[in-house]
C-alpha cells in the first residue's frame, strides 16, 4: 500500500486546556440554554464545532506581530502593511478595513441597493442576505438546483446557474439589479465550491449587463484549493495565483478575515471603483471607526496580513481541508447522511434524513446540535429553518430544502483523536436516533433569530392539549 496521510504543517507550541463535564452537567447545561447551542457557555463544551469564525489559532508569527502594533488613531503603520497584503493577494485596489465581515456587507449594501432592488446570490448567507433586506432589496437564490441536494455529487455546486441569473436580468431589468453577490465555498451549501469556468462566466453576463460582481471572499482560499483539486487545468497553479485569478473578475469583495485569513477578529470592503471606495470611507467613519483601522486595533490588522500570506500557502489549505475530509470520511464510511461533496469548513450532517421521525416544524436540525451537546459535549450548529427565518413578504416559517447540523472545524485547532471524538459520538447518535425528540420554539428574536431563539421538547407535532415531555428524552441513551 502506497498511502500518504496529510498531516499539520506546524507543531503545537502553547496548549488550552478544556473542561470535561458529565452528562448531568451538559442536560442541565442545554436546558439553561433553551436547547440552543449559541446559548451554551463555551466553558461548558468539550470539542467547540459551532464555527470556524474567530476560532482559529494565531501561528508564533501573528502573536509576535501583535507587539508591533502601531495604535495611532490615523494611518496606523499596520494599515499599510493590511492594504499590501489584500492588493497582493486578493488583487483590488481599494482596502476599507471593518470590525468583521458584517460591517463590509452592512457599507457595500447600504451604499449600492436601493428600495426595490433584486440582489442575486448563490443561496443565501445569513448576515449578507439580512443586509441586503435591510438597505430595501431582495435576494434572489440564483445557485446551481444541485446546491440544494445533500446527495449530489457535483464537484462545483457553489456554481452560479447562468439561466436564473439572465432569468432574473430579463424580468427585473438590469437596472434593478445593484450587484450580484457571489460567495465562493458557499457556507449554506455545506462549504461548496464555484469553478473558475463559472465564476468566469458569471463576471463575463453581469459585466455585459453593466452589473458588478462583488465576491463573498469569505472562504475564496478554500475555494481555490477545490479548483486546484477539481478543475481541469489548475493542478500545477499555486493556489495564490487561483486566488487571484477568482478575484480578478470580480469589482471588488466583502471579507471576514476570521475564516480563511486565520485571524480572531476583522474583516474588509475591498473595491476597484473609485467612486464607491470614496464613498465606503465616507460612511466606515460612521459606523466602524476611521478609515485606516475600521473597528481594528493596529495589531489586528498586522496578524491579519500574515494570516493572509499564512492562508495561501499549500501545506496550510492541504491540512486544513485534509482535516475536514477525515471526519467526513468517517461518517461516510458509517453510514451518516451528510452533504456530499465533503465541504471545505466542515461536515454537514444531513439531519431531516437523520431524524425522520422529526417534522421540520419540530426543526430536526436544532433537536440533533441540542442531542450532540448532551452525548459528548461537542457543539455543533443548526443550519436549516431556524436559521432561515421568515419570509420577510408572508411572514411565513421558510424551510429551506437543507435542514443540517454543521460541524464546523476551527483552523490549526483540534487533533485527529478530537476528530475520533466527534465521529463516534454522531454514529453513536445515529445508531439509535428515535432517541432523539424535537423542539418548540419558544421565544424567537426578530432579527437573526437562531443566535439566540429558544426551545423546549415537544415530541408531537399537534399543538393543543400536549404537554412537551421531560427532557430527559434528549440524547438519553
Ligand atoms: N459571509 C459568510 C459566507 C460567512 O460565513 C460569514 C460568517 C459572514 C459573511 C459574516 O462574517 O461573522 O465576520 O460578520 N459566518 C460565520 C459562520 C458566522 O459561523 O458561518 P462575520
Amino acid at each position: 500500500m502506497n498511502k500518504r496521510s496529510w498531516a499539520e504543517p506546524y507543531k503545537i507550541k502553547a496548549v488550552e486546556h478544556l473542561r470535561m463535564t458529565t452528562r448531568d452537567e451538559r442536560e442541565r447545561a442545554i436546558r439553561e440554554a433553551g436547547y440552543n447551542t449559541f446559548l451554551l457557555r463555551s466553558d461548558d463544551v468539550y470539542i467547540d464545532l459551532l464555527t470556524d469564525s474567530g476560532t482559529s489559532a494565531m501561528s508564533d508569527r501573528q502573536w509576535a506581530a501583535m507587539m508591533i502594533g502601531d495604535e495611532s488613531y490615523a494611518g496606523s503603520r499596520n494599515f499599510y502593511t493590511l492594504e499590501d497584503a489584500v492588493r497582493r493577494h486578493y488583487g483590488y485596489k481599494h482596502l476599507i478595513p471593518t470590525h468583521q465581515g458584517r460591517g463590509a456587507e452592512h457599507l457595500l449594501s447600504q451604499l449600492c441597493i436601493s428600495d426595490g432592488d433584486f440582489v442575486p446570490g448563490n443561496m443565501y448567507f445569513t448576515t449578507t442576505r439580512h443586509h441586503q433586506e435591510a438597505a430595501g432589496g431582495a435576494f434572489v437564490d440564483v445557485v446551481i438546483d444541485e446546491a440544494h441536494d445533500p446527495e449530489s455529487e457535483h464537484p462545483f455546486k457553489g456554481n452560479v446557474d447562468l439561466d436564473k441569473l439572465q432569468g432574473l436580468i430579463d424580468r427585473v431589468g438590469a437596472e434593478r439589479v445593484p450587484y450580484l453577490s457571489l460567495e465562493t465555498n458557499v457556507n449554506m451549501a455545506g462549504g461548496q465550491p464555484c469553478s473558475m469556468e463559472n465564476i468566469r462566466a458569471v463576471g463575463e453576463l453581469c459585466h455585459r449587463h453593466g452589473i458588478p460582481v462583488y465576491l463573498d471572499a469569505t472562504r475564496a482560499i478554500e475555494n481555490a484549493w477545490f479548483i486546484k483539486l477539481r478543475e481541469p487545468g489548475f493542478a500545477d497553479r499555486s493556489i495564490a495565483s487561483i486566488l487571484l485569478e477568482i478575484c480578478s473578475h470580480t469589482d471588488g469583495c466583502t471579507m471576514s478575515a476570521k475564516k480563511d485569513s486565520l485571524v480572531n477578529i476583522g474583516g474588509f470592503l475591498a473595491v476597484n471603483d473609485d467612486e464607491l471606495a470614496e464613498r465606503a470611507r465616507n460612511m466606515v467613519v460612521v459606523y466602524e471607526g476611521l478609515h485606516t483601522y475600521g473597528g481594528l486595533a493596529g495589531r489586528d490588522m498586522e496578524a491579519m496580513a500574515i494570516g493572509i500570506a499564512e492562508s495561501v500557502q499549500e501545506s496550510h489549505i492541504r491540512a486544513r481541508v485534509g482535516q475536514v475530509e477525515y471526519l467526513g470520511q468517517n461518517l461516510i464510511d458509517a453510514g451518516v447522511p451528510v452533504v456530499r461533496p465533503i465541504g471545505g469548513h466542515g461536515v454537514f450532517i444531513d439531519a431531516a434524513k437523520f431524524l425522520p421521525h422529526i417534522p421540520r416544524e419540530r426543526f430536526p436540525a436544532q433537536s440533533l446540535a441540542a442531542a450532540l451537546y448532551v452525548d459528548s459535549g461537542v457543539r455543533s450548529m443548526e443550519r436549516g429553518g431556524v436559521s432561515a427565518g421568515r419570509d420577510p413578504e408572508t411572514g411565513e416559517n421558510i424551510f429551506p430544502p437543507l435542514e443540517l447540523v454543521r460541524l464546523t472545524i476551527p483552523r490549526r485547532v483540534y487533533t485527529q483523536a478530537h476528530m475520533d471524538v466527534v465521529s463516534e459520538s454522531v454514529i453513536s447518535l445515529h445508531e439509535a436516533p428515535e432517541q432523539v425528540t424535537g423542539l418548540r420554539m419558544i421565544h424567537e428574536p426578530k432579527h437573526l433569530r437562531f443566535f439566540q431563539a429558544r426551545f423546549e421538547p415537544a415530541p408531537a407535532p399537534v399543538e393543543h392539549g400536549t404537554h412537551p415531555r421531560p427532557h430527559a428524552a434528549i440524547g438519553s441513551a
